[in-house]
C-alpha cells in the first residue's frame, strides 16, 4: 500500500484533523525507528520496510473515532479495509497488536506500540509552550514530564517505556527519536 492510499483510508473512515495529525506523526515516527533499528542490526531476520512501518503508524487509529472510541471494536475496521485489498499480514498485525488484539511479535508491532502514547505525549508539551510549537519543546522537558504523572495522564507511561524492555532503545534515546521525527516534520503536523 503506497501512502496516498492510507491517507484515503482516513478519509473514508472519516477521521478529525486531529487524528490525522497524530497519524501522520506516528508515521514520520514508525519511519525513523525503522531506519534506526535497521542501522547496524544486520543479524535481525526479521525483513524492514520503512515504507510499511510508516503504514502501520499512519493507519492503527483509523477506524478509533469511528468506532467510537470502543477498545473492542478498535482495529476491525481497519483490519476488513485491509483485507479488502490484500494488505500484507504482518502490518494488519501490528495495528491489531497495539490495542492488544494481536501478539506484537514483530519490531514494527512492539515499535508502534511503544511509540503511539510518546506521539501524544509529545504533543501536549508542545501545547504548553508559548509558541505552541515542536521546535521550542526538549527531550530533557519531555522527560520531566513523563515523570509527572499529572501531566497528560492519558499517555500511559508505562507502555512508552516497553522502548527499552521490547526494542532495546533506552527511554531516553527514545524519546529524542521520537521528538526529533516529530520536529522535523512540524510544519506538515501545524505544531
Ligand atoms: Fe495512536
Amino acid at each position: 500500500m503506497t501512502k496516498y492510499e492510507a491517507l484515503k483510508i482516513l478519509e473514508e473512515l472519516e477521521n478529525s484533523p486531529n487524528m490525522i495529525k497524530h497519524a501522520l506523526a506516528c508515521g514520520f515516527v514508525m519511519r525513523d525507528l525503522c531506519i534506526k533499528l535497521t542501522q547496524g542490526n544486520s543479524t535481525q531476520s526479521e525483513p524492514f520496510d520503512e515504507k510499511d512501518w510508516e503504514i502501520v503508524g499512519l493507519l492503527h487509529d483509523a477506524d478509533y473515532e469511528l468506532t467510537g472510541k470502543s477498545l473492542d471494536a478498535h482495529t476491525e475496521e481497519t483490519t476488513k479495509k485491509l483485507k479488502e485489498i490484500g494488505e500484507k499480514q504482518e502490518v494488519i498485525d501490528a495495528i491489531r497488536g497495539h490495542c492488544d488484539k494481536a501478539p506484537r511479535t514483530s519490531l514494527m508491532a512492539k515499535a508502534i506500540y511503544a511509540c503511539d502514547e510518546l506521539a501524544g505525549l509529545v504533543v501536549a508539551c508542545a501545547l504548553v509552550q508559548p509558541d505552541k510549537k515542536l521546535k521550542s519543546v526538549t527531550a530533557e522537558s519531555v522527560m520531566r514530564k513523563f515523570k509527572d504523572k499529572s501531566f497528560a495522564a492519558g499517555a500511559n507511561r508505562d507502555q512508552i517505556t516497553t522502548c527499552d524492555s521490547e526494542l532495546g532503545i533506552p527511554l531516553e534515546e527514545f524519546t529524542k527519536i521520537v521528538l526529533t521525527a516529530m520536529q522535523e516534520k512540524g510544519d506538515v503536523l501545524g505544531l
